[in-house]
């Protein structure tokens, strides 16, 4: 396959705002975008799925479009210059009416928060969801019968979850302190009490 092209861009006026960046991390399922649509509602951040922006690429019919649909069907991880680009054009265009950046999804990889935070700046908090994986496929079985998602189906939530343990657990570790773990097993009001809690301490 030929290498996805990169874009030039310019990332200037996102280091010179110093807003905060949040990343939320978790496995496929473990209900990252339900509490960043409740984090948003209260805290009005700038809300920026790596998933999203993925799906929003493939359905633009581009030709990068077509060569990420292929990895994510397979459950793999998008090259990591891609979704960095697609972040910086969507954080870019966000930038004059944002109060701060919830970034869901991501870092996937180490080498991603790495690259984010040299070529970007430093994220301000980590959050991860901790969920167990029985429970993240039930969750995601149960979505799939309506998501229309093509990898909301057992085959490629098996292969989603064991690329979760291999690249995306180590990366939390790597944030050490920075990240705050909350179960993601409870009600979705109990968990974002505790998603708040962590958020008062940088509002
Ligand atoms: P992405 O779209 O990010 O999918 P995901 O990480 O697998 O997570 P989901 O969006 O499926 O779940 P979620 O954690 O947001 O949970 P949700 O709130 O929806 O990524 C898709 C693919 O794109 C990847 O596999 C990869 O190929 C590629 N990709 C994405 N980012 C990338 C990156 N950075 N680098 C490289 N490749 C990348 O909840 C799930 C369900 O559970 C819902 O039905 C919800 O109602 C329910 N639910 C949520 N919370 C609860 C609760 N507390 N109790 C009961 N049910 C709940």
């Amino acid at each position: 396959m030929a290498p996805i092209a990169r874009s030039g861009i310019d990332v200037t006026p996102l280091r010179e705002s110093n807003l905060p960046i949040i990343f939320v991390l978790g496995g496929p399922g473990s209900g990252k975008g339900t509490q960043c649509a409740k984090i948003v509602e209260k805290y009005g951040y700038t809300h920026l799925s790596s998933g999203d922006l993925l799906r929003e690429e493939v359905a633009s019919g581009t030709e990068r479009g077509k060569q990420l649909v292929e990895i994510m069907q397979r459950g793999e991880l998008v090259s990591l210059e891609v979704v960095l680009d697609l972040l910086k054009e969507a954080m870019l265009s966000k930038l004059a009416s944002s109060k701060g950046f919830l970034i869901d999804g991501y870092p996937r990889e180490v080498a991603q928060g790495i690259q984010f935070e040299e070529e970007i700046s430093p994220c301000t908090m980590v959050i991860y969801f901790d969920v167990s994986d029985l429970v993240m496929m039930d969750r995601l079985k149960n979505r799939g019968l309506t998501s229309g998602r093509v990898d909301d189906n057992e085959e490629t939530i098996r292969k989603r979850l064991e690329t979760f343990h291999n690249h995306s657990l180590p990366v939390v570790e790597h944030y050490g302190a920075k990240c705050i773990k909350i179960s993601g097993e409870n009600d979705p009001e109990e968990i974002f009490l505790k998603v708040s809690e962590a958020l008062q301490t940088i509002s």
